[in-house]
């Protein structure tokens, strides 16, 4: 275990009626026996965040968003603040999902000013990157990783606490997974541009990848180098699944 512990990251996406609150309350009592070092967390739709909220309180499992606007408040229907996330007791919020990329039109820049919203509510945004497949197949993904990295995380992240997730398009849903060379050769150049840019103090940031973590591949991708964790679509939504991701993780 490296001195950045790891953090599992469950994105429940538009998943989970009331029903799915028993998986929540299963997550938060396996959370108990977790391995030291190991971090959890949910980010369920809003539509289950109150509940969650109180649910995981008793818990060591963190709530999280998964998206927030730049602003604070005000007339933007259907959107939802870092500042309501935090009230409600959420540590984490993901920005920049490439799925919000492509549904909603999210650039880098909306990304980092989402970010930003994040660090004034005094949420640790999960800051998502990830190449396409013909970016992939054309020999560009570490250059196109680099440039969101550039253009999603604002400046004013030096010596802040947010969490980068590589997650490569072509993986999400579709259960192929990067090879662990492939995912080490993004994680270390991603390590070294933020250390680059921000310092040494920076080092503390944490690296999750995402796409298609199963328990059966979650030993070998988590104990990649640079690997700090995972951010994990539809295995987080059976409680078992994503507690045993997170004991591969260990
Ligand atoms: P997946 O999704 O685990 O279902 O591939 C990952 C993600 O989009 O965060």
């Amino acid at each position: 275990m490296g001195a950045r512990g790891k953090l599992i990251a469950g994105n429940w996406k538009m998943n989970g009626l009331r029903a799915a609150l028993a998986e929540a309350e299963k997550i938060g009592a396996g959370a108990a026996s977790m391995p030291e070092g190991i971090d959890l967390a949910i980010c369920p739709p809003a539509t289950l965040a109150g509940a969650l909220s109180d649910l995981l309180k008793p818990t060591s499992v963190a709530l999280g968003g998964q998206d927030c606007h730049p602003a604070a408040s005000g007339a933007h229907t259907g959107d939802v603040s870092a500042e309501m996330w935090a009230d409600l007791g959420a540590r984490y919020v993901i920005v920049g999902h490439s799925e919000r990329r492509a549904d909603h039109g999210e650039t880098d820049e909306i990304v980092a000013k989402k970010a930003e919203a994040a660090f004034r509510a005094g949420l640790t945004p999960i800051i998502c990157l990830g190449e396409s497949l013909e970016e992939r197949d054309s020999g560009q993904a570490v250059n196109v990783v680099e440039r969101q990295l550039r253009g999603s995380v604002p400046d004013t992240g030096a010596n802040k606490p947010f969490v980068i997730a590589y997650e490569p398009v072509w993986a999400i849903g579709t259960g192929r997974t990067p090879t662990v060379e492939q995912v080490e050769e993004v994680h270390d150049r991603i390590r070294g541009a933020i250390v680059e840019r921000f310092g040494e103090g920076q080092n503390q940031t944490r690296l999750l990848y995402g796409g298609s973590v199963k328990p059966a591949n979650a030993g070998e991708l988590m104990h990649a180098s640079n690997v700090d964790g995972a951010l994990v679509g539809g295995a987080s939504l059976k409680a078992d699944d994503f507690l045993a991701i997170a004991t591969a993780s260990a």
